[in-house]
C-alpha cells in the first residue's frame, strides 16, 4: 500500500536510469538518507560521521561515482520528483546472483512506495537469480523491511571503517540474501 506525504505520492515520482550529470543531486540524497539511517548515539555513531564533509572525501566521492556512473554489468536507477533525486538503487550483475547496492530513499520521501518502485526495476533485471546485499543492521527499520520482503542473513558479518572517519570508529555490517523463488514472488507482489 503506497502512502501520501504533504500531497506527494509515489505516482508523482518517476524512475529512470542514472547519468553522470546526476552526481551532485545523487550525493546530496545519499548523504541525507545515510545520516538519518545510521547515526546512533547509543552506538557512538555521531551525526558528524555522516556529514557533508565526510561525503566530500575522496573515498566517498569515488564510492558514489562507482555506484552512479553507467558501466557494463551494472545499472543504477534514480527516483525523481520534479527536478530532484529522491531515491536510488544500484544492481550489479554477477553470474548466478545479482547484488543490490546503495538502495536509499530521501527520508522525506520514505514510506510512500518509492523504495518498492526502485526495487521493482532492480528485480526485473534479476529474474531467475538470487539477490544479495550488505547492510548495517543497527538500522532496525530497514532490517525489518528486508526480512519482511524475504531476505535472510547469510555469510559472516563484520565491521566497516570509512576512510574519512577517525581511527577506531567502525560500523557493523551484515550480509542478506533473497533466494531466487522469493525474488520472483516479491517482484510479482510489489
Ligand atoms: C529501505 C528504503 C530504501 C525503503 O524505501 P521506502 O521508500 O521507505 O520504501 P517503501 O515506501 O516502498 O516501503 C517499503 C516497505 O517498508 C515499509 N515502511 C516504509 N517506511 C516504514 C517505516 N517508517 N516504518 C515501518 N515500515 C516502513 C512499507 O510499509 C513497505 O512495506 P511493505 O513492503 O510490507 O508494503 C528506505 O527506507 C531507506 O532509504 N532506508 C534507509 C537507508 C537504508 O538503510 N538503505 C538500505 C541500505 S542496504
Amino acid at each position: 500500500m503506497n502512502g501520501t506525504k504533504a500531497g506527494i505520492t509515489a505516482d508523482s515520482v518517476f524512475i529512470r536510469q542514472s547519468k553522470r550529470g546526476d552526481f551532485n543531486k545523487y550525493a546530496r540524497m545519499l548523504q541525507k538518507s545515510i545520516e538519518v539511517a545510521y547515526s546512533s548515539r547509543k552506538l557512538g555513531l555521531d551525526r558528524s560521521l555522516f556529514s557533508v564533509r565526510v561525503f566530500s572525501s575522496e573515498g566517498m566521492q569515488n564510492w558514489m561515482k562507482d555506484n552512479l556512473y553507467p558501466a557494463s554489468g551494472k545499472w543504477t536507477f534514480v527516483a525523481t520528483y520534479r527536478s530532484r533525486i529522491v531515491g536510488a538503487i544500484t544492481v550489479k550483475k554477477e553470474r548466478r546472483r545479482n547484488e543490490l547496492r546503495a538502495f536509499y530513499v530521501d527520508p522525506r520521501f520514505q514510506g510512500l512506495g518509492v523504495g518498492k518502485k526502485l526495487l521493482k526495476h532492480a528485480l526485473r533485471l534479476s529474474l531467475g537469480k538470487e539477490i544479495v546485499l550488505t547492510m548495517y543492521p543497527h538500522n532496525l527499520k530497514t532490517f525489518l523491511i528486508y526480512k519482511r520482503w524475504g531476505f535472510r542473513r547469510y555469510g559472516t558479518a563484520g565491521y566497516h571503517h570509512w576512510s574519512a572517519w577517525p581511527d577506531g570508529v567502525r560500523m557493523r555490517y551484515a550480509r542478506m540474501l533473497l533466494p531466487r523463488n522469493s525474488a520472483q514472488k516479491l517482484y510479482k507482489s510489489i
